[in-house]
């Protein structure tokens, strides 16, 4: 959540500020604001709204700099206004700085220290306690504030007396560094200054940069340290062809799950991780919490108890793994708070699947399964699901000796988005007030998906429900301005599902069928079981960038959302 991103070098700050809010617009985009050094002097430009508006004031303005940091801000205290954005002084404007995460103990901080501010923001307090801090050197002003501060935070600090140099700070939100062929860029995803450069720095918790005269210079608390290098994993690239991502990320699906697909070859040595163990644990947020709904379906064949836990719940519940659990984490980013919540509480063997190397769960987990989604940036996960669903699908296949049939469901997937009626269908949806996607079991976690996909980025309020729970309850909710998707990939259940659409249709009810089973509105390709639920995702992540579109919103950027939550 929310992006930094900064730049010292022989080129103009300005021009490279933008291009790297741009790249990290998926992580917030509430407001943005940058701090370039003119003639020794700070100018800070901050603006609400998207990146766009913020480059037209920029574009517009002559300042002219080669020092500078920049941020794009996903709110969590105060509204998204001009007056919150990032960067923050203190009172004296004696520096200024740029934050991501957040600041636990900022109101005691404010009354310990005697601090005024002006924003509703936790991160002017870190300005103004940076500010008093008596220490002359101003990396050690930042290691002082730093001890007092309670929660998350990668910063990045610009002092007026010291304008040629960057400072960093990083505990738990995401923090790099790299030369780069034209000066030193500085970011929250490596991603966002990867054209320049070859390999980066992580900061890890607790440490401390000082970018100054071409050099960076690393510290942690008590001294100067060395750094390694991190290589940029090779990953295959993807042109752009749509005018949102999602919709190309959409696109990419069958490369990205082809991907996969082979380099988990490099996994296969996991194969032994798996012995010795009393239960499996599955825990991830949102729609990775889906995936480890599905995990325990591809793995339930082993016999043990297998859980799938939402991790802002499982962090806070008395629940603790023993020593003889595998506790599995998925995470698309990598950075999301609650989940690496979650990976500190386990005391046992720890596998990660993620799509981003060096990300905070990798260092966090003992294993990683790493997947080849390539980039996603737009905040609906669609291609990263799928290659979730896949990993899972090849472990069980690893497990039992079996030989995947991954390259049946590339092709199947390839032609289905190469032809499909959704977009005669997202006219209709577009028709009804309230949406219902019902299924039973796998179908169900893919109907418990799609509602997310299409509330997620439609503003639609839709639910999910298993077909067997309607009457229960949820069957009082339909009337002649509901639609119901039913979801039924099942041969052995679709004549129970065949029930569901009639107390539907008896309901005046609209109901739509998805099913590879019989001639139906949405129909799906035949698949063996276990590639099934990988790819009766797509029409749903179709529908919700369709209904999207037309309903005139941008897929990539819902509002209140952002991709990556590294705050709790
Ligand atoms: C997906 O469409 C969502 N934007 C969201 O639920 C996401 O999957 C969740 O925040 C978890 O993210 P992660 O996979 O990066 O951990």
């Amino acid at each position: 959540m929310c992006g930094i991103f900064g730049y010292i070098g022989k080129n103009n700050a300005k021009e490279k500020l933008i291009e790297g809010l741009e790249n990290l617009e998926y992580r917030g985009y509430d407001s943005s604001g940058v701090a370039i050094v003119q003639n020794g002097q700070i100018h800070i430009v901050k603006k609400a709204g998207k990146v766009c508006v913020l480059k037209d004031e920029l574009l517009q303005s002559d300042l002219d700099g080669h020092c500078g940091i920049a941020h794009t801000r996903w709110a969590t205290h105060g509204l998204p206004t001009e007056l919150n954005a990032h960067p923050h002084t203190d009172s004296k404007n004696q520096l200024c700085l740029v934050h991501n995460g957040i600041i636990e103990n900022y109101i005691s901080l404010k009354k310990e220290f005697n601090l005024t501010t002006k924003t509703q923001s936790d991160t002017e307090v870190i300005a103004e306690l940076i500010a008093k801090i008596k220490e002359k050197d101003n990396l050690e002003k930042i290691k002082k504030a730093c001890s007092f501060l309670k929660g998350s935070y990668a910063l990045a600090v610009i002092f007026e007396n010291e304008p040629d140099a960057i400072y960093l700070a990083k505990k738990e939100s995401p923090l790099m560094t790299t030369y780069g062929e034209d000066g030193i860029y500085i970011s929250s995803d490596a991603n966002a200054f990867k054209k320049y450069a070859n390999n980066f720095y992580i900061l890890k918790n607790n440490e401390f940069a000082k970018i100054k005269n071409n050099d960076i210079e690393f510290y942690n608390k008590n001294s100067k340290i060395n750094k390694k290098l991190n290589n940029f994993e090779k990953t295959f690239s993807f042109e752009n062809k749509n005018e949102f991502l999602m919709q190309d990320e959409i696109m990419q699906t069958p490369d990205a799950l082809k991907e996969t697909a082979l380099f988990f070859e490099n996994f296969k040595n996991l194969k032994n991780y798996f012995d010795n163990i009393d239960n499996i644990y599955l825990i991830g947020c949102g729609t990775a919490y889906h995936s480890c709904l599905l995990g325990k379906k591809y793995l339930e064949f082993l016999n043990i108890p297998i859980f799938s836990e939402i991790a802002s719940e499982f962090r806070y519940s008395n629940v603790k793994p023993s020593k003889k659990s595998l506790c599995i984490f998925v995470s698309q980013s990598g950075e999301t708070a609650d989940t690496i919540a979650c990976i500190k509480k386990c005391n046992c063997k720890t596998l990660a699947i993620t799509n981003v190397p060096n990300s905070s769960i990798t260092f966090n987990c003992k294993k990683t399964i790493l997947m080849k989604a390539g980039w996603e940036r737009a905040v609906a996960s669609t291609k990263a699901y799928c290659c979730q669903l896949l990993v899972f699908y090849l472990i069980k296949c690893l497990l039992k000796n079996e030989k995947p049939k991954w390259k049946q469901l590339v092709s199947s997937c390839k032609k289905y988005l190469k032809k499909n009626n959704i977009k005669d269908i997202s006219k209709k949806v577009l028709n009804f007030e309230k949406i219902m996607f019902i299924g039973r079991q796998e179908d169900y976690v893919t109907a418990m998906e799609s509602s997310l996909k299409l509330k997620e980025i439609s503003y639609i309020n839709c639910i999910a429900c298993p077909s067997g729970e309607l009457k229960h309850g949820t069957l009082a909710l339909v009337d002649e301005n509901t639609l119901v998707v039913l979801i039924s990939t099942k041969s052995s259940l679709h004549n129970k599902n065949l029930l569901s659409k009639q107390e539907i249709e008896a309901r005046k009810g609209c109901c739509f069928v998805a099913s590879n089973i019989i001639n139906s509105e949405i129909e799906l390709p035949n698949l063996n079981s276990d590639l099934m639920p990988i790819m009766s995702i797509l029409p749903f992540q179709l529908l919700a960038c369709e209904v999207c579109i037309s309903k005139g919103y941008n897929p990539d950027k819902p509002r209140n959302l952002s991709k990556s939550v590294t705050v709790e």
